[in-house]
């Protein structure tokens, strides 16, 4: 019999006719046509009779973006290709000297696409044969969460695609996002309900992407734009231009926005921007500025890449919000390479989302800049990134009497007399002085140093204060003994420390140089040396003019290392470590990202917004469980602490956190991050990405 007069076949037909309807009205017309329990009911009706009938299952059938079951966590996936964040610049002069490099490297004026740049969270959407397979987010740019179920409940994200378009595999990028008025309604059923409002519509959309409940993610409307096809297929043959692809995406059915041009003059991308300073605040959604990208696919190869993004795109970002605050008093903060921070304590206030209570003033000319005194009101700006800045200071309002802020002439916390480079103080006393000795010894053991686990701050600065420990090498030869009178450290803990101890031995060389801890000198650049010198016998021996032969090495660099080896402290330090069996040698490997290195496929480096930060994750949280929390949060630099101390930065408080913590966070002036606040500083602008 002819499906065609098969009654169930007619009534499947209608019944996915209905429900696209629904979802079309609610989800693109803000219109509840029929109440959730119906909808329900007719997709119930739907699915049984798919399950009868397998054979005339559509591929778009409203119940493929139902979701699945609740899921216990999320698979990785490896990027095919890395996914590169942009730089950024508020300024036009930037976008300037962007133009004028491009020109430069090109020896013509390219041409230029322009876009919106939404405020949501990245995707890549992987199709074969024209259907959906997976959907993964951004994650550290190498790898990121498979989202595929939740994303598959997005109305605009095409689960099928036209006719016209090829069925071989195809990766295309884009933007999640949610539209401020589908956001306000939620946050104002949560103030009807008395219940803490959400921060933002693109915290929000991160998180809801997180959900493990697809069903869920299903009712919060989430939207997308597609914004990105690369790859050479022959399908694509004449169309390596991007305006042209963009073109393509939306003729197979994918969402582009059509607030974009291109291909244009330089002096029109302007236009577009300028245009849009005002005119966002009409758009239904949240963009944080504009992404200016070079036009033809040829002419962006000649461009090239930066480690962390393309040299042929750019994103220029409107204006930060700025608010007025106090400024308490100014801390003097030694790192572990001896700089000396200062960092303003200012009444608590909401900027951009986020509650600040401190501002790094990053040095003594910056403070000079601003003139300040205690009890200036300030002007504070939180761009798209998460640090806060203080612009300007608001003189007319200045309290008779004010002391000026000056700079000290000895370390806040041994003393020494503090010695001026490039604009920054230090503290010299590297072999004393107890911050630098503890954050040296911190940053050793870290997650993307050598790994030490089961060796938080509290036990280190136990361990030096007791006099167990005085440097990295001292670790190597700790006994159970030793760590026996150690507070909350039983025999268990002992064993698993010792143990974690002895497994670093077998750290690669690059990861030893870099928890050496050479000033400048990150993870890139110590694998770079690694390579280069392949030992350390050999680096410690290199010249000025060797060191500044690589890439990564610029003058200051290389007195840097100089300086370090040159110091008997260091030269004995490496040699013992050396001799406890540490390796000093380089071993290539051939693991997938390494090879990817080797190719010359730049290694992404993730911003670490919480680097030498300290935080307690307390509580229950809703879209992360807690050990995923603090592995990210350790990920992103800052280091979890397991009590409540003036030491602390930040305390994470979710749900049902316990009330006396509050309190004692309260009473030290902590700062309170709200599971929201911490998921948005985690992304960061990857997203982030975070
Ligand atoms: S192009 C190589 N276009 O902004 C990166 N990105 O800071 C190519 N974004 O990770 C990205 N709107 O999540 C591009 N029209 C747009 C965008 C856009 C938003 C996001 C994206 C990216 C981040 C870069």
């Amino acid at each position: 019999m002819d499906p065609e007069k098969n009654p169930d076949w007619l009534r499947m037909r209608e019944l996915a006719a209905l429900l696209r309807q629904y979802n079309h009205a609610y989800y693109l017309q803000d219109l509840s046509l029929i109440s959730d329990q119906d909808f329900d009911r007719l997709l119930q009706e739907l699915e049984q009779l798919e399950n009868k009938y397998p054979q005339w299952v559509e591929d778009d059938s409203p119940t493929q973006r139902v979701g699945g079951g609740v899921m216990a966590g999320f698979e990785t996936r490896e990027h095919l290709r890395p996914m590169l964040s942009l730089g950024n610049t508020y300024s036009e002069e930037d976008l300037q000297s962007f133009h004028d490099r491009c020109c430069k490297s090109l020896g013509f004026n390219p041409q230029y696409c322009a876009e919106l740049k939404i405020d949501g969270v990245a995707i890549s959407l992987h199709y074969l044969n024209r259907k959906l397979e997976y959907a993964v987010t951004r994650g550290d740019g190498l790898r990121g969460d498979d989202v595929t179920t939740n994303v598959r409940t997005i109305e605009s994200i095409p689960l099928l695609l036209s006719p016209t378009a090829p069925a071989e595999a195809m990766e295309i990028r884009g933007e999640i996002y949610m539209d401020r008025s589908a956001f306000e309604q939620i946050n104002r059923n949560k103030r009807e309900l008395g219940e803490e409002t959400y921060a933002n519509p693109r915290n929000f959309a991160s998180g809801t992407l997180k959900l493990l409940d697809s069903k869920q993610v299903r009712r919060r409307k989430l939207s997308a734009l597609c914004y990105q096809l690369d790859g050479d297929f022959e399908f694509l043959q004449g169309k390596a231009r991007h305006h042209l692809r963009m073109d393509l995406l939306a003729a197979w059915g994918f969402p582009v926005s059509d607030h974009r041009i291109g291909p244009s003059s330089f002096e029109e991308v302007l236009d577009f921007i300028h245009c849009w300073h005002n005119g966002r605040a009409e758009l239904p959604f949240d963009i944080d500025g504009v992404v200016v990208k070079v036009d033809d696919f040829g002419q962006r190869e000649e461009l090239g890449y930066t480690a962390k993004s393309p040299r042929w795109a750019i994103a220029y970002k409107y204006p930060a919000q700025s608010v007025q605050t106090i400024l308490h008093h100014v801390q003097f903060q030694v790192g572990r390479t001896g700089v000396i921070t200062p960092v303003a304590h200012l009444q608590p206030v909401e900027v951009a989302g986020t509650t600040v209570q401190r501002a790094s003033l990053y040095n003594d000319a910056e403070i000079r800049r601003l003139d300040l005194h205690i009890g200036d009101t300030v002007h504070l700006e939180k761009g798209g990134d998460i640090i806060p800045k203080i612009t300007d200071v608001v003189k007319e309002l200045r309290p008779a009497g004010a002391v000026r802020v000056g700079f000290p002439d000895t370390c806040p916390e041994c003393g020494t007399t503090l010695v001026g480079h490039d604009a920054l103080h230090y503290c010299e006393n590297h072999r004393d002085c107890p911050p630098q000795i503890l954050g040296r010894l911190e940053h050793f053991v870290s997650r993307k140093a050598m790994n030490i686990e089961h060796l938080g701050p509290e036990t280190l600065s136990a361990l030096l204060q007791q006099h167990i420990i005085h440097d990295a090498a001292d670790l190597y030869a700790l006994t159970q003994e030793q760590l026996s009178p150690m507070e909350r450290m039983g025999e268990r803990n002992r064993t698993r420390l010792l143990q974690s101890i002895e497994d670093s031995k077998k750290t690669p060389f690059e990861k030893v140089l870099f928890a050496l801890g050479l000033r400048g000198i990150g993870e890139v650049a110590s694998l770079t040396l690694a390579r280069k010198f392949q030992n350390m016998a050999n680096l410690s021996t290199a010249t000025r003019e060797e060191l500044m032969r690589i890439h990564e090495i610029g003058e200051k660099s290389a007195d840097q290392i100089l300086a370090w080896f040159a110091d008997p402290l260091n030269q004995s330090l490496w040699a013992r470590l050396a001799s406890q069996g540490l390796s000093m040698t380089y071993r290539s490997r051939t693991s997938p990202s390494s090879s990817a290195f080797e190719q010359g496929i730049h290694a992404v480096m993730e911003p670490r917004p919480l680097e030498n930060k300290k935080l307690l994750v307390t509580g229950r949280f809703e879209h992360v469980d807690r050990e995923t929390l603090k592995q990210r949060i350790e990920d992103a630099g800052g280091t979890n602490l397991s009590s409540i101390s003036s030491k602390l930065d930040f305390l994470v408080a979710g749900a049902e956190a316990g009330p006396s913590k509050l309190r004692k966070a309260e009473e030290l002036g902590i700062r309170l991050l709200s599971e929201e606040e911490i998921l948005k500083i985690l992304q960061g602008n990857s997203t982030r990405e975070p």
